[in-house]
């Protein structure tokens, strides 16, 4: 019984963390694989699908991360697929939508200028509840961000495939209700998976119906946006100010006018990350799971892509 460990990087320290948590299972770093019919469970950032065939008696594959459409590919083999769902990655994505929310509600760049030509002088602002925010991607991660923004007062519109039920939040449902929902948003954050059905979802007529000078965050994937709609929206105005922590492809290319543009602000794809010590403790309990004959949880719905 083997576990074959491929993460992107800190080798060490996750070898370390899994020896820890299934101390009687063996537990190999990638690609130093044992008699391939040993390897039972990969737990992986990305893997090449074709190589997952080598294992004759491999039972899931345990995602390093919550975006899984790396293990959507038809030559994955027909086993379980579980996505990481970290409570303490949900905490960190809501650190980083409030701060750059606030930032833009209560006029940071307009101080952050006035700082530059020493001028001291109060701006605009509107306070948070009148501020609507709107949440693409209402799953672990959109929900912690919206507790977090309502938790500050900010009014909560929440777009998902299914509908939520959460009372603090108004619940608009697929793509019949997208439209009315960017309408009813000042900010838009947009914490979407890429999966076929999301893919350039926000295009010029997504940007038709935002609210003029609006926000947007994109911190889900780059996939779902239209760069190039995108720069023209806030060029025309459509978008007053976007956020992009992830871009298609990244990194981003050198040459994109995105980075030069004075209304947007990059980060590198440091919105959430995977924490080794919550990571390695949820996914251990999963494999335990497994080998206790329970159901392992999320298991991804390869119909819907995520
Ligand atoms: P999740 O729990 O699976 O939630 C996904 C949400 O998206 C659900 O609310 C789902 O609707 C909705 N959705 C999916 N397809 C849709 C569609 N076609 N139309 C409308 N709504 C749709 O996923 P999560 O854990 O919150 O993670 C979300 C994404 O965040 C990941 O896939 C990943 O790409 C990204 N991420 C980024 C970072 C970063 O550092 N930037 C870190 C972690 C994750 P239902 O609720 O109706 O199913
Ligand atoms: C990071 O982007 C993740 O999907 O975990």
């Amino acid at each position: 019984m083997a576990l074959l460990l491929h993460p992107s990087r800190d080798e060490d320290r996750w070898l370390a963390a899994f020896q820890g948590e299934l101390p009687e299972m063996d537990i190999y770093l990638w690609p130093d694989a044992p008699a391939p019919a040993d390897v039972e469970f990969v737990v992986a950032s990305r893997h090449d699908p074709v190589d997952l065939h080598r294992y004759p008696n491999l039972r899931a594959v345990l995602a390093m991360g919550a975006g899984i459409e790396q293990y959507m590919s038809p030559e994955m083999p027909d086993v379980p697929v579980m996505r990481l769902a970290d409570p303490a990655m949900s905490d960190e994505m809501a650190a980083y939508v409030v701060h750059w929310v606030v930032h833009f509600q209560k006029r940071m760049e307009a101080y952050l200028a006035n700082q530059s030509v020493s001028t001291w002088r109060e701006e605009p602002y509107v306070t948070a509840d009148e501020y609507p925010v709107g949440i693409l991607g209402f799953g672990g991660i959109g929900e912690r961000i919206g507790r977090a923004l309502a938790d500050l007062g900010f009014p909560i519109n929440a777009w998902s495939r299914t509908g939520s039920d959460a009372g603090w939040a108004t619940s608009f449902t697929g793509l019949s209700e997208l439209h009315g929902f960017l309408e009813a948003s000042t900010a838009v954050v947009n914490v979407l998976p890429h999966t076929t059905d999301t893919e350039g979802l926000l295009d010029s007529t997504r940007f038709d119906h935002f609210r003029p000078g609006s926000l947007l965050i994109n911190l889900g994937r780059g996939a779902t946006t239209n760069e190039s709609d995108l720069l023209d929206a806030l060029n025309d105005g459509r978008v007053g100010n976007a956020v992009l922590d992830v871009t298609e492809p990244e990194p981003m290319a050198g040459d994109n006018p995105l980075w030069a543009h004075p209304n947007v602000r990059i980060t590198p794809h440091v919105a959430g990350f995977t924490l080794i010590r919550s990571a390695s403790t949820l996914i251990a309990a999963n494999i335990r799971r497994m080998l206790g004959g329970e159901e392992p949880y999320p298991v991804v719905d390869r119909s819907r892509g995520y």
